[in-house]
């Protein structure tokens, strides 16, 4: 039975550093949620918290509706995927996935039909009698998830499982684990810093910074509308444009360094007052015109990068401001480098966001953390 998770106002110090400072988030049944984020930004420590392998400094952990701070790793039926595999290395493929239930003491023959099955969706039944050591990596990482969920476990946390494969590998076993996750649906636990592999696999996404999460939502919520400056940069690529809100009764425009401007239809009510802005406009968001005489932003063209469907142009504006954009790519034509152009901005599709970052200011914005009582 999978279970919905509950963290309220967790802390957890190592010593005398805080590294996560009263986080609360809701897990909901069966979906696929991912801690995403830089460098030691505290996604394994929450992890292993969720596991009881770390000390709890403050706050409560819940299963559904059992509190389980206090509650022996062993009790509380989780299945454990970590980056470096873990699997036992004098054991064949069949006893390693066949280890959880031994201990568990279920009786031999219903042990044979679960490790056939669990063996066979993962497809490694053809290893079965093979030593770790004669498996490639991605064979030895789908034996540590058939191991790991054999046992039935009612929450799955998987700790950068892909992160020591090949780049092909991790595509294909990003998509394997997904389906797996998604046959059985059982609640499980992501973590990675790779941005790509959280929006390829998750239903839920958490952005994580510092030790405190900046927006949980969808993925195409993060990636359209990210709730402040640091998930729309840490979330796919992006160009910051410093520049002003110009607002009255009439409507609102964002005016750039260069004078030029853009009509906005969607900035919050509560903001429509003139303020400095940053405004995000990711590579695919502008659209680039030759001709002299269309208003828009002005820049040069500095390179360009065919990578066959799209084109890559690396520009520069009036100002210094570098900025990428991507467009489909044509036959035959390419604007040269040294070229003038101007830019005009899909400007449903761009953020504007406050100065200090904090906050995104365009309506539409859906971040579940917000939901979190
Ligand atoms: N056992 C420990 N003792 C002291 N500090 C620790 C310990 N484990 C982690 N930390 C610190 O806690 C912070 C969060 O670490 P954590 O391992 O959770 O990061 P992470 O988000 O998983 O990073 P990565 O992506 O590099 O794995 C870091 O500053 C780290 O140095
Ligand atoms: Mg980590």
């Amino acid at each position: 039975m999978s279970v919905d998770i509950r963290i309220r106002n967790a802390v957890k110090r190592y010593g005398d550093n805080t590294v996560i400072d009263g986080l609360s988030l809701d897990i909901r049944e069966g979906e696929f949620f991912t801690l995403l984020g830089p460098s030691g930004c505290g996604k394994t420590t929450l992890l292993r918290m969720i596991a009881g392998f770390n000390s709890i400094e403050g706050g409560d952990f819940f299963f559904g509706k059992d509190r389980i701070n206090d509650k022996d790793p062993a009790k509380r039926n989780i299945g454990m995927v970590f980056q470096n595999y873990a699997i036992f290395p004098n054991m064949t493929v069949k006893d390693n996935v066949a280890y959880g239930l031994k201990n568990r003491k279920v009786p031999k023959p219903e042990i044979q039909i679960e490790v056939d099955k669990f063996l066979h969706l993962m497809q490694i039944d053809q290893y079965k009698d093979r030593m770790p050591e004669n498996l490639s990596g991605g064979q030895q990482q789908r034996v540590a998830l058939a191991r790991a969920l054999v046992i039935k476990p009612s929450v799955l946390l998987m700790d950068e499982p892909l992160s020591n494969l090949d780049a092909k590998l991790r595509v294909e076993m990003r998509s394997a684990i997904k389906q797996i996750q998604n046959s059985i649906g059982i609640t499980t636990v992501y973590v990675t810093h790779d941005q790509e592999e959280a929006m390829a696999v998750s239903d839920r996404i958490a952005v994580m910074n510092g030790g405190v999460i900046q927006h949980i939502g969808r993925p195409r919520d993060l990636y359209q509308r990210p709730a402040n400056l640091f998930v729309a940069t840490f979330i796919g690529h992006t160009n910051i444009f410093d520049a002003t809100l110009k607002a009255d009764a009439s409507g609102s425009k964002i005016v750039f360094q260069d004078g030029s401007s853009v009509e906005m239809s969607n900035i919050l009510s509560s903001e429509r007052h003139d303020q400095n802005v940053k405004v995000s406009i990711r590579p695919e968001e502008f659209i680039i015109s030759t001709d002299p005489e269309s208003q828009g932003i002005a820049a040069v063209v500095d390179d360009c990068v065919f990578l066959g469907l799209n084109t890559h142009y690396f520009v520069h504006l009036d100002d210094g401001t570098p900025a990428e954009i991507v467009m489909e790519s044509e036959i035959d034509r390419e604007i040269p480098k040294g070229a003038r152009i101007t830019l005009a901005v899909k400007k449903e599709k761009i953020n504007v966001f406050t100065e200090d970052g904090e906050r995104n200011i365009v309506s539409g914005v859906r971040n579940d953390l917000e939901e979190v009582s």
